[in-house]
């Protein structure tokens, strides 16, 4: 059942995006933007003197950047996201796709039945994207692979220069998605004979030009923010108003809700409320909510009703949950784990058993079965507010 937003339109959160997102309800977003650090191993930083100073995020990455939970998670409950991830062959691609993954999974729930989610990436990592997006979103449901190709910058004499980036798009089903190609037509070639007066097809049939143009295709020339455009915040890697633009028009409808998970100087969100959709961003880095407001003010105080938020929401859609500890959920944790441990494996007596969160709620874990478990009370302090692999490991078990 499609949910309401536990969040109030116009919202901005600061933080990482995976506990929000744990805390966001499921089924109440229509459209995902996301443009992710990519793995370039580059760490960025906005131009000095620029709006953006003091933006900063790190794209490289270890496996010290890993949660070891996620693997966990994904090993037992996601084989297909797994054997992408054995499929890296670098312990920092390993990281960026255990990263990735668990918030494409979390992506993947809060959107409608009807959603639809664009991932732009570059070919650094955009060919285990897809893989990625393949396992979660299904293969049926890749929609378009859009180029988008830009000019400018420097030449490479030493390969192809890169000029374009990648955007995945997925629908949740097959059937029914939100594409309205009349709003995205674009004006036909000055030179196309067809614009100008049709043709004639060998059985009699005129075709006539649309008014509104012709239909976009999956290459985009769309030019990058020169360096005197108005929109130009300075912050790192921001992408043009008009991509945005584009993307949402297809893709939802007035009213919408719009969410980006990694908004950066909120060009997401500025399309989206230019185009009349409610619209929900995150991002880690605090600067970026500093210049949504400023960004929006310049534009004749249109986010006035901006929401700052640094908490993590509290789902709604879960309906009354019991305390964590309940009776009730003691009991059916301890048939599920047939009496053990789910760290020593030992069994135990429902009385020497502790209920345990396997997402911390500080990680935005729910009471909901689903993240509990029973522990002793031997490796619950053991373990701790960590993840599960904290213990595995401490354990010595695989
Ligand atoms: C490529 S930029 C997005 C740029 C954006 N599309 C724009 O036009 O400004 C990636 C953003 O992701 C943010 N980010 C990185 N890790 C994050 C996380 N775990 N949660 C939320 N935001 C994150 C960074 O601070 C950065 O602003
Ligand atoms: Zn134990």
């Amino acid at each position: 059942m499609e949910q309401k937003p536990n969040w109030s339109n116009k919202t901005i959160f600061t933080g990482d995006n995976l506990p929000v997102m744990r805390g966001m309800n499921s089924e109440s977003v229509d459209l995902i933007y996301l443009d992710p650090p990519f793995n370039s191993k580059r760490d960025y930083a906005a131009q000095i003197g620029s709006k953006a100073v003091g933006a900063e995020f790190k794209d490289t990455w270890t496996l010290d950047d890993i949660d070891v939970e996620w693997i966990n998670l994904i090993e037992q409950s996601q084989p297909a996201l797994h054997r992408v991830l054995l499929a890296a062959t670098s312990n920092s691609d390993k990281s960026y796709i255990v990263y990735m993954a668990v918030r494409l999974l979390e992506m993947h729930r809060v959107l409608k039945p009807t959603g639809s989610i664009y991932l732009h990436c570059d070919p650094t990592m955009g060919h285990y994207l897809k893989l990625m997006l393949d396992s979660v979103f299904g293969r049926k449901n890749f929609r378009n692979e859009i180029v988008w190709h830009y000019t400018g910058g420097g030449r490479s004499k030493s390969y192809f220069s890169k000029k374009h980036d990648l955007v995945f798009w997925y629908s949740v089903s097959h059937e029914q998605c939100t594409f309205n190609i009349d709003q995205i037509r674009v004006p036909y070639r000055e030179s196309s004979g067809y614009a100008k007066s049709g043709i004639r097809h060998k059985n009699g049939k005129k075709y006539l030009p649309n008014p509104k143009g012709t239909p976009v295709d999956d290459v985009w020339a769309i030019p990058i923010i020169n360096p005197m455009a108005k929109e130009r915040t300075g912050y790192p890697t921001q992408k043009p108003l008009a991509l945005l633009d584009r993307i949402i028009k297809a893709s939802s409808n007035p009213g919408d809700v719009v969410f980006d998970p990694f908004c950066g100087c909120a060009t997401t969100l500025v399309a989206a409320d230019d185009l009349d959709r409610r619209w929900v961003g995150v991002d880690i880095s605090p600067k970026a909510a500093e210049l949504v407001v400023s960004r929006i003010e310049d534009r004749q105080g249109l986010f006035r009703e901006i929401i700052h938020r640094t908490d993590i929401p509290k789902r709604s859609d879960l309906g009354k949950l019991p305390p964590a500890a309940s009776p009730s959920n003691r009991k059916t944790l301890y048939g599920e784990q047939g009496g053990s441990c789910a760290g020593c494996q030992e069994h135990f007596q429902p009385q020497h058993l502790e209920v345990d969160h396997i997402i911390a709620r500080t990680n935005g874990g729910t009471d909901h079965l689903q993240n509990l478990q029973l522990l002793c009370g031997h490796c619950n302090r053991i373990k701790g507010d960590r993840g599960m692999e904290y213990l595995r490991v401490k354990l010595g078990l695989s």
